[in-house]
């Protein structure tokens, strides 16, 4: 045998492709491990991306692979979108991103188990015979192949569509609010669900029908539009994740149909850590997950005496930037506590700049960083970090609310719900029971916002009216600007 036919079996052979795969899965878990820190994680992402080429590559071994023009077609296209996409897209726009993104995955995994079933779908329900003490399958794939391809069909279609319906809702290409069909919508569900069931234990069962195919994965689709259409814009990051976990499951279901040991172990790292983080940000929210899929909270719309300062009895205290420059440079600490508003606005540098011209005189500074602040976890983390602010200044939640009893000034930046009172004392209040951060002990408050506009959740924040709260209108990143320049004029 001649060294280059050498080379290329030494290649191809099954157990170098295994190697490689090994080596794939012990990146991506190196890269998981990198994410869990703002300091590691971009390196975690170039790791996890360095895996997934060599489980591409593995994959490409494979002696069956014959359709490379196909193949260079597709990864061309999908490195052109994908590293467009990627470089464009703003911050505050990641939870959409992610939306598409995770329903290209779902769709793929509904169109191979499509693909797999054209080539094996007539030898469905072969029953395995034992011959001599060996079982043998007659004329067609094991039994688990049929049911992991039905399932992935069936879960891939469902994530293809919601997450379609979840980023339209994001980019408001669709309506925030809940579109539902009334007290029908739960039978609808049920029905829908059942049917798709129904067609997949069928083909299982060996009904020979590419159109009961095509027919489930339609019925998945209406299932996917009618689980997500009810939910409220607002609530879309954690169906996301949700449907990320579904994505997941269904990739690894495919890699048990295909028997590729990569698509199994990805899939079950994204449907694990798409599971946990869903329960992660319900668990901040003090939602549940079936109260959130069940949907109804956080439309857009306006709830409860949201109107504006005038719906109130109290009396709101406006301020100036030069006032607030005079309050924060005869504080001895301070918290910055930023939220939603502060991502919008992109104020994070101009923070930072504030908050190091307060440590030049000599104030202490720390961020107290609420779980689900923003729009996405992690979000003024990863916002906080481009703006090179310390990672020890960041205190989580817990660590921050003992500390407010000894705060001079809580400058709250573009945050609402998150420092809402009534999530403690106000038990009609949608957001009772969720776990705030306590600025109203601190000896003032400053909030920055343009406006008395309600946060995510849609209700009036008790704190505004609070005595010792003075409110800076104006957008975030021109409001700290200002008393940046006030305070370096003092
Ligand atoms: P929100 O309660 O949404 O409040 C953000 C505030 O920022 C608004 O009241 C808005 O008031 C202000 N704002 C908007 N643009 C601004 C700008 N350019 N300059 C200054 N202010 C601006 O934000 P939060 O306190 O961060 O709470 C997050 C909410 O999102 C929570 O209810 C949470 O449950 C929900 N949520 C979070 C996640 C994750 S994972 N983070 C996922 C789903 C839902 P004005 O319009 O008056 O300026």
């Amino acid at each position: 045998m001649s060294a280059p036919v050498l080379a290329t079996s030494f290649l191809q052979s099954e157990s170098f492709i295994y190697v490689l795969y090994i080596i794939a899965f012990a990146l991506f878990i190196q890269g998981l491990r990198g994410l869990s820190g703002p300091t590691t994680a971009v390196r975690g992402n170039r790791i996890a991306a360095v895996g997934m080429a060599i489980a591409v590559v593995a994959t490409l071994l494979n002696p069956g692979e014959s359709n490379w023009g196909l193949i260079v077609m597709g990864v061309g296209l999908g490195v052109a979108v994908g590293v467009s996409a990627a470089r464009q897209v703003k911050m505050t726009a990641m939870p959409q991103m992610v939306a598409l993104f995770n329903g290209v995955g779902g769709g793929a995994v509904a169109l191979i188990s499509w693909v797999e079933f054209r080539s094996h779908g007539s030898t469905y329900g072969s029953h395995p015979i034992e011959v001599g003490g060996f079982v043998v399958h007659v004329g067609g794939p094991p039994a688990y192949v049929a049911i992991f391809s039905v399932f992935a069909a069936i879960v891939g279609s469902i994530s293809f569509w919601g997450s379609n319906i979840a980023f339209g809702k994001l980019q408001e290409i669709l309506p925030g609010r809940p579109i539902t069909l009334g007290r029908a919508q739960q039978l609808v569900n049920l029905l829908l669900l059942t049917l798709a069931v129904a067609a997949g234990v069928a083909l299982v069962a060996g009904t020979h029908s590419e159109l009961l195919f095509i027919g489930m994965l339609i019925v998945a689709a209406l299932l996917g539009n009618a689980v997500v259409l009810p939910i409220g814009g607002a609530d879309m990051p954690v169906v996301i994740s949700l449907l990320n976990a579904f994505t997941g499951l269904s990739a690894a279901a495919t890699g048990m149909a295909l028997n590729n040991p990569a698509l199994i172990v990805a899939g079950m790292i994204v449907g694990a850590s798409g599971s946990i983080l869903t329960n992660l940000m319900a668990v901040a929210m003090n939602r549940s997950i079936p109260a959130i899929v069940a949907g109804g909270f956080g439309g857009g719309g306006a709830v409860q005496g949201a109107s504006g300062a005038g719906a109130h009895d109290g009396t709101v205290r406006s301020t100036s930037a030069a006032d607030a420059a005079i309050q924060l440079a005869y504080a001895s600490r301070v918290v910055v506590v930023p939220g939603y508003g502060m991502a919008v606005a992109q104020a994070q540098h101009a923070v930072r700049e504030l908050t190091k011209e307060l440590e030049d005189r000599g104030v202490e500074v720390s961020y107290a960083i609420h779980p689900v602040a923003g729009r996405m976890p992690g979000h003024m983390n990863v916002l906080l970090a481009e703006a090179d602010v310390p990672y020890d200044q960041l205190k989580e939640m817990d660590d921050a609310n003992p500390e407010f009893a000894r705060t001079d000034v809580s400058l709250v930046i573009g945050a609402n719900d998150v420092t809402n009172p009534a999530a403690k004392n106000t038990p009609s209040s949608p957001i009772y029971g969720m776990p705030i951060l306590e600025v109203a002990d601190s000896r003032s408050v400053i909030v920055i916002k343009r406006s008395m506009n309600p946060g995510f959740a849609g209700i009036e924040n008790e704190l505004y009216f609070d005595p010792k709260t003075s409110m800076l209108f104006g957008d975030a990143k021109s409001a700290v600007s200002e008393i940046t320049a006030e305070l370096s004029a003092l």
